[in-house]
């Protein structure tokens, strides 16, 4: 048998997170700059799978793994649905190049790029909105109670106006628009800002679904923006959107300096994406401008910057 490889991209939210957890539309784009890959390999006869992922340091024995093991819980799932031996004799590594806990889907990419590995080593034809199923079964492990957008975005590998439970519309933009990602360094797991909002929404639910609604509303007109071409109002709901997440106590002084300084630079508009509380800051750009906000945000404290062009 032959070695097969696949890769998935990481993600970012344009507009709406949090609000996304609550019904409310998002928007979001695949990040191809920055992959995850899996590997499978055959292994010894007799030896059963073995996932091993170096840059997390971790080496997972499929038949001794527990069903709060991400990884092994996707293999398990996906050999499932293509009916495949329970415990095949393969080695699997899974390497990324996606910083983890950083808003960039880096958990939805590993399982994104293993799930797509596994359907091509067993000859099956990838069915994206399937793959999208399984990875959704391994982001509840990683976020509790995922909206399912990371997933979404991550399989499609093309943008998508997500819905909670609805069928995603997967677009193409009406023109291209250009991204500066800041990695803001500080690793800030999506699990623990979800719960803090969903905490923060019991005890004040009106004031928390009016913001949601606010988001909600937003993330329509950024849709029309988009359609249109139009990255100066684009721009300003980045703002808009970053100002509300502020009020969900998501932002904080670091990532605030990295929004500043974006826009200080000449962003159109900046604002957290993902999670928040540290992770990375999305500015819209001229891309004419890319050395310059890159390097304001350097200044800014930001470990790595990636550009990237979302293509009309
Ligand atoms: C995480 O990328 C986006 C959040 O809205 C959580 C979710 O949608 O599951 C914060």
């Amino acid at each position: 048998m032959n070695t097969t490889t696949a890769t998935a991209p990481g993600k970012i939210i344009l507009v709406g997170e949090h609000a996304v957890v609550y019904g409310r539309p998002a928007i979001a784009v695949p990040v191809w700059e920055q992959v995850a890959q899996a590997t499978i390999a055959p292994g010894a006869a007799g030896a059963g799978c073995t996932i091993v992922a170096p840059d997390i340091n971790r080496r997972i024995v499929l038949a001794a793994a527990g069903a709060d093991e991400p990884l092994a819980v996707v293999t398990r799932l996906t050999l499932a649905q293509l009916q495949v031996a329970e415990n095949p004799d393969w080695q699997i590594e899974v390497r990324s190049q996606l910083p983890v806990a950083s808003g960039l889907g880096s958990g939805a990419a590993l399982s994104a790029a293993l799930v797509r590995a596994i359907y091509s080593h067993c000859d099956h034809v990838i069915d994206v909105a399937q793959v999208s199923t399984l990875v959704y079964a391994s982001e509840r492990l990683y976020h509790g109670t995922p909206s399912g957008i990371d997933n979404t975005v991550i399989a499609y590998g093309m943008p998508v106006w997500f819905v909670k439970g609805q069928p995603p519309i997967i677009f193409t933009p009406g023109h291209s628009f250009t991204l500066a990602i800041a990695d803001s360094g500080i690793r800030a797991p999506t699990k623990e800002s979800v719960a803090d909002v969903r905490r923060a929404w019991q005890r004040d639910p009106a004031q928390y679904e009016a913001w949601f609604d606010e988001i909600g509303a937003l993330v329509q007109q950024a849709r029309s923006a988009i359609e249109q071409g139009d990255l100066a109002e684009l721009g300003q709901l980045f703002n808009q959107n970053h100002a509300l997440l502020s009020k969900l106590d998501v932002s904080n002084a670091a990532i605030d300096r990295l929004v500043s300084a974006a826009r200080q630079a000449g962003a159109w508009g900046a604002k957290v994406s993902g999670g928040g509380r540290g992770g990375n800051v999305i500015a819209l750009i001229d891309p004419l401008h890319a050395a310059a906000i890159t390097a304001a945000l350097q200044a800014a404290g930001a470990r790595n910057v990636i550009i990237t062009t979302v293509a009309a």
